[in-house]
């Protein structure tokens, strides 16, 4: 369809301020649209990366309630506690807001406004669930029940997390209250309802038309779509919301779903005005890529894009990359039971960089789930990343240390396999590239495993270490296939390719560079490296163990 866009607005889906952002999110979502920013950028596309904590909803009202503090202190806390986890894992928005700014707040109500106006908001009146015992208008979270599509248990009423489908108000059976325990009773309150039902054909066009969606997610959607599609309830009786703004609506807010995917607009926005950039011109003048979970494919694929077309001022999504929930051992991750592993948990323990080479190798770009294994893990930073990656970088620069002063010899003339090692440098960062490109961030990284093993093949026939003549073309090569490394890696591993770039004594920093310059062999004869030290550190069994074990006791609990 569109590719001829000239700009980029890459967004990861919103985390909810409430402390539970796991390796599932940071696999599914975060890292893939991080590696792909960085991609673009070395590409030298205009592109940004968004992102913002989703302050509203009923989850973080109970919680904040719960702590004894106000929602706005909760959320600036959790805020503040993943910009920290973010920037430690290489996570590098460009700007990253909140859904409760005024900014967000305004665009929201706009929204609301607009879809008003035109017909495509209509007000009803509904009894919905109310405690008698809290004094509460009860919705989503608020009550607690059993699925009537599926049956499982202890499900919030706004959906079920076993069938993935979202709920209506009213839909959950045996419901009740979820501070209390107690049965909530009917009460009669006017809601506004988006009408979903008159995007359906819009909708079943856009997923037909646009090649760039995944077909897997789309013929999901299609299906919702077949089925009918209900009105959308966005009203709700709590205090902590962006503000119906209606006089005759005083004391409701909308639906946080209603506001949290506009702050990819409104931040967006924020963004460019800071650089003084006419911001809705840009946004509609973007390729825009929404990064997301396979539990928000319905939000995502039918909310967002229909509210899109009723207000008709900012563009639709070009790619809704889309994918699955990370197992732990096979199983669901879980706050309550334990059964997860916090991004600050996992950083205690090992280098964001590793973290980012596993998560990257093992999920595929679609919405398929995934396992985390200590043990595969430490097999894949062991046996790839350490016995391929590290083991390249490690004999070229320490034998160029060691053997030559530290300085790059000249080559001599090229015999076959030489030839046919450059030819590969030439083309491998096109490669690794057109994956990307494609969002296959496993496909590329992948691409750079097969290149190692040329490296590697290639020093090992070459053995520097027995004929000199041969070690100085051979050793000139591989230095260049070192820097190439470096900025091949550079969206996979931000941190290590920076010291390696260091060590290599280049200019700058590696995400300077540009991708295609990665396909050229630019540093001469002569050129001094610094002194090298090993870039990564090999997993101990122990460490493994005691992960495992860890995760034994939880089982067995
Ligand atoms: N906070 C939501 C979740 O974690 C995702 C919001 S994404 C947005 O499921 F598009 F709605 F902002
Ligand atoms: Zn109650």
């Amino acid at each position: 369809m569109v590719t001829e866009l000239a700009n980029i607005v890459v967004t990861a889906a919103l985390p909810y301020a409430n402390g539970v952002v796991h390796l599932g999110h940071i696999a599914s979502t975060y890292l893939p649209a991080d590696i792909l920013t960085r991609y673009f950028k070395l590409k030298g596309e205009n592109v940004i990366y968004v992102c913002a904590t989703d302050d509203f909803g009923t989850p973080i009202l109970i919680e904040a309630e719960k702590e004894g503090k106000t929602p706005e202190e909760f959320v600036a806390y959790w805020h503040k506690e993943y910009s920290q986890d973010f920037q430690d894992l290489g996570i590098d928005f460009d700007i990253f807001y909140r859904t409760s700014s005024e900014e967000n707040v305004k665009l929201t109500q706009h929204f609301f406004l607009k879809l008003l106006e035109r017909g495509f908001i209509f007000k009803q009146r509904i009894s919905q669930p109310y405690c008698e015992n809290c004094n509460k208008a009860l919705p989503d979270r608020y009550v607690i029940g059993t699925c009537p599509y599926c049956n499982a248990e202890d499900q919030y009423s706004d959906g079920c997390e076993k069938c993935g489908r979202t709920l209506a108000s009213g839909e959950i059976k045996n419901p009740h209250c979820a501070i209390c325990g107690s049965r909530p009773v009917s009460k009669e309150s006017d809601h506004y309802f988006f009408r979903l039902s008159k995007f359906s054909s819009e909708l079943r066009k856009w997923l037909l038309e646009n090649e760039n969606l995944q077909p897997e997610v789309k013929s999901y959607v299609l299906n919702w779509i077949e089925e009918g599609l209900r009105e959308w309830d966005i009203t709700r009786d709590i205090p902590w919301g962006a503000p119906i703004p209606l006089d005759e609506a005083e004391g409701k807010v909308l639906y946080n779903w209603f506001d949290n995917h506009l702050c990819y607009i409104s931040t967006s926005l924020k963004y460019f005005s800071g650089k003084g950039i006419d911001g809705k011109e840009r946004w509609n003048s973007s390729k825009i890529y929404h990064f997301i979970g396979k539990d928000i494919v319905y939000h995502h694929f039918l909310f967002l894009p229909a509210m899109r077309f009723g207000v008709e001022e900012f563009k639709l999504p070009e790619f809704i990359p889309t994918r699955g929930h990370l197992l732990l051992h096979g199983e669901k991750f879980s706050k309550s039971r334990g059964w997860f592993i916090s991004v600050r948990g996992f950083l205690n323990l090992f280098p964001a960089d590793y973290l980012r080479y596993y998560l990257s190798s093992i999920t595929p770009y679609n919405p398929s789930d995934i396992n985390f294994d200590w043990e595969d893990f430490q097999v894949k930073i062991n046996n790839e990343l350490i016995a391929n990656i590290g083991n390249f970088i490690h004999r070229t620069l320490t034998f160029i240390w060691s053997k030559c002063n530290g300085k790059v010899p000249e080559p001599r003339e090229y015999d076959t396999s030489d030839k046919e090692f450059e030819e590969e440098i030439r083309k491998v960062a096109n490669d690794v590239g057109n994956e990307l490109g494609k969002i296959e961030l496993s496909r590329g990284l992948r691409r750079v495993l097969e290149f190692l093993k040329f490296c590697n093949q290639y020093f090992q026939r070459k053995a520097p270490w027995s004929k000199e003549r041969q070690a100085e073309t051979c050793l000139y090569l591989c230095i260049n296939g070192v820097r190439s490394l470096a900025i091949l890696l550079n969206p996979y591993l931000p941190f290590s390719s920076e010291i390696l770039w260091k060590q290599l004594n280049l200019q700058d920093s590696v995400r300077e560079q540009s991708w295609d310059s990665a396909s050229k062999l630019t540093i001469k004869g002569g050129h001094k490296i610094n002194k090298p030290h090993v870039l990564f550190r090999k997993i101990e069994d122990e460490k493994i163990k005691k992960e495992k074990e860890k995760l034994l006791k939880l089982a067995s609990d």
